[in-house]
């Protein structure tokens, strides 16, 4: 059997963390993989989330398995975060959420749902380009896998007219992948006006928007950042979200994420509720315990919850600080080209224009790490390495254009 298999090649972003603890040179720099780094390079524990993981392993009581769905406590709670107040009989009319491990997990429970229940080989629309793990995805989960145009590498702008465009074209019954905010590669995000013209289309059309939301809190705040979902949940339409924890409760390995469906009333979202446990039991049974559970606790503790908020500020002040430090170091080393949309763009990443010549030459003559397409995880760059960094790229400009 295993002989006539051919290796995979290594993951565009997870094999990038191996070659680069791999590295042996001690002034290498990662801004590879999406984790979140603190001005020292670390990544610690979120000392809410430590506090609730104390608790929690003080109270606990029994190791038996939970619901197929996960803990309605931190259904309740991922719901009330993600679609604020004022929209609880709504919510309890309309919504179902579900534990999955991460955002991946949820991206591929609810692609396997519309798989499985409404058949196989349907249009799954990603936008161009999109964060590489959707197209794997998605193709596994039996769809036929279509670009959106959407990002304009000449103005590193959204490709607003040819977005909508496109997704006016999307026929009824496929699913439309949108990244709920701080998009992943590029960083570019449609504006409020552009949201409600997806919201108005999506209704018009009949497509399933599935919105991939990794980010929350990372761009402006959790309330702005959630406008979409919100927006979209408020026009009635259908839709699916895949919350992930990973990034904001910096809960990366625990993978705690959620699914939740809405539907166009409580009779179809309690059947979709049960196509719902029956993709999950075929595909990981039932859920893990102590993320969840963890990240409700933070949620439901009001002390918990206000450390929590100013944690998150944190780092997505550090985002903004970092943003512009980049900005203008190679702002003030590359005179003929301008670098202000490291500024504009949201959430962790900058699309630097960079071409995979020059990110392998960054790779391969300084060590310096960033996804092929030219992605930068902006955190990745600490006050000890920003100088460097800037000069690098200057260089990789000049040898490698
Ligand atoms: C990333 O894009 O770097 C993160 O979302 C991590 C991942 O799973 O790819």
């Amino acid at each position: 059997m295993f002989e006539s298999f051919s290796p995979a090649p290594p993951d565009p972003i997870l094999g990038l963390t191996e070659a680069f603890k791999a590295d042996p040179n001690p002034a290498k720099v990662n801004l590879g993989v999406g984790v979140y780094q603190d001005e020292n390079g670390r990544t610690p524990v979120l000392p809410s989330v430590k506090a609730a993981e104390a608790a929690l392993l003080g109270s606990e009581t029994t190791k038996g398995y939970l619901p197929i769905a996960g803990d309605p406590d931190y259904a309740r709670r991922v719901e009330e975060l993600v679609f604020g107040a004022g929209r609880e009989s709504g919510l309890r009319a309309r919504a179902r959420t579900a534990y999955a491990p991460g955002g991946t997990g949820a991206l591929r429970v609810g692609a396997d749902l519309v798989a499985d229940s409404a058949g196989r080989g349907r249009g799954a629309w990603i936008s161009a380009p999109t964060w590489p793990n959707h197209r794997g995805l998605f193709s596994a989960a039996g769809f036929e896998v279509r670009d959106l145009p959407y990002f304009d590498p000449a103005t590193s702008a959204l490709r607003r007219d040819a977005f909508l465009d496109a997704l006016r074209q999307v026929p009824a019954g496929d699913v439309v992948v949108l990244h709920a905010g701080c998009h992943n590669p590029t960083g570019v995000d449609p504006d409020a006006a552009a949201w409600r013209e997806i919201v108005a289309i999506a209704a018009a059309r009949g497509w399933l928007p599935f919105l991939d939301s990794a980010y929350l809190g990372f761009g402006d705040g959790v309330e702005e950042d959630a406008a979409p979902l919100r927006a979209m949940f408020d026009a009635g339409v259908e839709f699916m979200a895949a919350i992930s924890f990973s990034k904001n409760m910096g809960l990366y390995r625990e993978r705690v994420g959620a699914l939740t469906v809405v539907a166009k009333d409580t009779k179809t979202a309690d059947t979709v509720f049960s196509r719902m446990k029956k993709t999950i039991r075929v595909l990981f049974s039932n859920p893990a315990a102590h993320g969840p559970l963890t990240a409700a606790m933070v949620l439901t503790d009001r002390m918990l919850r206000t450390m929590w908020d100013a944690e998150l500020a944190a780092m997505r002040s550090r985002l903004h600080a970092v943003r512009a430090a980049f900005a203008d170091g190679l702002a003030a080393r590359v005179k003929d080209r301008s670098f202000d949309f490291i500024r504009a763009q949201r959430g962790m990443f900058s699309f630097t224009g960079l071409t995979p010549a020059q990110v392998a030459f960054l790779r391969e003559t300084k060590s310096i790490y960033m996804t092929a397409d030219g992605r930068a995880n902006v955190v990745g760059l600490l006050p000890g390495n920003l100088d460097r960094v800037c000069d690098a790229i200057a260089e990789s400009l000049r040898a490698a254009g």
